[in-house]
């Protein structure tokens, strides 16, 4: 993800202008919620939500944003969008220029597109949407701030076309909306690839209504355009359906696809990527796409402490121990760090504490240059830093009540597959793949490996879960390996 400094010291403010405040936690945001709307508008707001999907004209949908499009309600509704906002505003906002003619394609009340026509005095905004309440909210809101350089149409696309020619298309979150929608699943629960299946493709893209925007978009990109599409397209089936999708018509990216995260209030949300797409003309240079799971930077780490740590740690010094440190100090104790690496598969570092403490931070080689650096630190370690490391790694695990059956490594990543599939003397005890119709093949499998015992759990929409226990304390594995059967999609609702 990147830095986004540029844009984001004027987008917060202007945020703010809006109403929008900043929640940390979820009871301070739902206690104001209550606070400032009635039973009855609450009542209102949940039925809007309940009504939003299911119909095909999208009338639910309308009716939604319809219904959220007041300017009393937009700080108490949109505040918990406020990182999205900062987030995605200020990504888009940096990739504007060159542009002279953009179209926003779904604009709302017209929150991004008034800063993004702030922000870039010469360039004509088009906003469309196909709520005429929040149509009507950005026209007032653009007339009240004097923006000239913006308008707003009422356009419901398809069946309305766009008119206009603009060399810079956006769309955040107006795409591809359908939520619940998995996209393409994968061959079998080994593999994240995917099947080329090009009337499955086109019967998604309609079902989605994808294929019907996307077009009418076309129709008013410029030859040398460029969209910039930022969706909920994270999980990897929705991703390779939508970017198959694009393909399809000759879109290809013409920057590194940009994988967001950011908090809504105290959940932290994968959202994206924002896309950077032109038709393939001569003369852009263009990329191509990828199909394979998003990897984000030590995703493989986990860190334990206590028994898990100390069992886990006994196991991987049998391998190799590469480095070992030791220091003591005045006030506050000795310790030892030992480095090593597990069998090509695992690189650790166990930190041992005169106070009992026993940390463990393991992770797979997607995450061993995070885990060099560390030895790097260790080295040149003062009694300060190391306070910090111990806070930094384990401080949430030490002020809790130790939890016994806490496993030796856990990881819920597409990664956990690369470190399953290497896992040396694999000895499957017990498996079963379940068949679903609609939610696809689930594999859930128990085994030994060198002194541990594994459980991992794979679908074809590239969930994974792969736990390893030491042997002493294997039974939680095999009592998880039951539940699991029971419910494989997990606990019922
Ligand atoms: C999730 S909101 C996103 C608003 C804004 N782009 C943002 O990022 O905050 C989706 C918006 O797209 C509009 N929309 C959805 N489908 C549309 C369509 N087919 N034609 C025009 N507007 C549409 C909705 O009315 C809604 O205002």
């Amino acid at each position: 993800m990147e830095e986004n400094t540029e844009y984001h010291a004027e987008l917060f403010p202007y945020l703010q202008s809006w109403g929008l405040r900043e929640f940390r936690d979820e009871a301070s945001y739902y206690g104001w919620q209550r606070e400032t709307l009635s039973k009855e508008e609450l009542d209102d707001f949940q039925r809007l939500i309940e009504h939003r999907y299911g119909d095909e004209k999208g009338k639910g949908d309308i009716e939604f944003y319809d219904g959220l499009a007041r300017r009393d309600l937009i700080p108490i509704l949109y505040s918990q969008r406020l990182q999205y906002f900062l987030t995605i505003g200020t990504a888009v906002c940096r990739r504007i220029a060159p542009a002279q003619q953009v179209l926003d394609f779904g604009c709302g009340v017209g929150i991004l597109t008034i800063f993004f026509a702030l922000q870039h005095p010469d360039v004509e905004f088009v906003g469309i949407d196909r709520s005429p309440r929040s149509v009507e909210m950005a026209c007032l809101e653009a007339e009240k701030r004097q923006i000239r350089n913006v308008r707003f149409e009422l356009s419901h696309v398809p069946p309305q076309q766009i008119s206009g020619t603009y060399d810079l298309i956006l769309s955040t979150h107006t795409l591809f909306q359908t939520e619940r929608e998995p996209g393409i699943p994968s061959r079998t629960w080994e593999t994240f690839q995917r099947v080329v299946d090009h009337q499955r493709q086109e019967q998604l893209e309609v079902l989605t209504g994808v294929h019907g925007r996307l077009d009418a978009l076309l129709l008013v990109l410029g030859l040398i355009g460029r969209m910039l599409i930022f969706e909920k397209t994270w999980n990897l089936g929705r991703r390779i359906f939508f970017q198959r999708a694009l393909d399809a018509r000759g879109l290809f990216p013409i920057s590194s696809p940009v994988f967001c995260r950011y908090r809504s209030v105290d959940e932290e949300v994968a959202d994206g990527p924002l896309y950077e797409v032109a038709r393939n003309t001569q003369g852009v240079e263009t990329l191509g796409w990828n199909e394979e799971p998003y990897r984000a930077p030590g995703e493989t780490l986990y860190r334990c402490i206590g028994i898990a740590a100390d069992r886990m740690g006994r196991v991987l010094a049998m391998d190799q121990v590469s480095a070992s440190f030791s220091g003591v100090h005045s006030s506050f104790g000795s310790w030892v760090w030992r480095f090593g690496l597990w069998k090509e598969i695992f690189a650790w570092g166990l930190c041992e504490h005169s106070s009992g403490l026993t940390g463990l931070i393991i992770g797979g080689e997607a995450d061993r240059d995070l885990l060099h650096q560390l030895v790097e630190t260790v080295t040149h370690m003062t009694e300060s830093d190391f306070q910090e490391l111990v806070q930094d790694f384990w401080g949430d695990l030490i002020h809790a009540k130790e939890d016994q059956s806490a496993p030796c490594y856990e990881n819920h990543h597409p990664s956990a597959q690369i470190i399953y599939e290497r896992l040396p003397s694999k000895h499957i005890q017990q498996e079963s793949t379940i068949q679903d119709a609609q939610r696809g093949e689930m594999h859930i499998e128990l085994g030994t490996t060198t002194r541990l015992t594994y459980l991992y759990c794979a679908n074809v929409f590239d969930q994974r879960q792969l736990v390893l226990m030491d042997e002493e304390r294997a039974q939680v594995l095999r009592e998880y390996y039951r539940e699991s059967l029971q419910h494989p999609y997990g606990p019922p609702a």
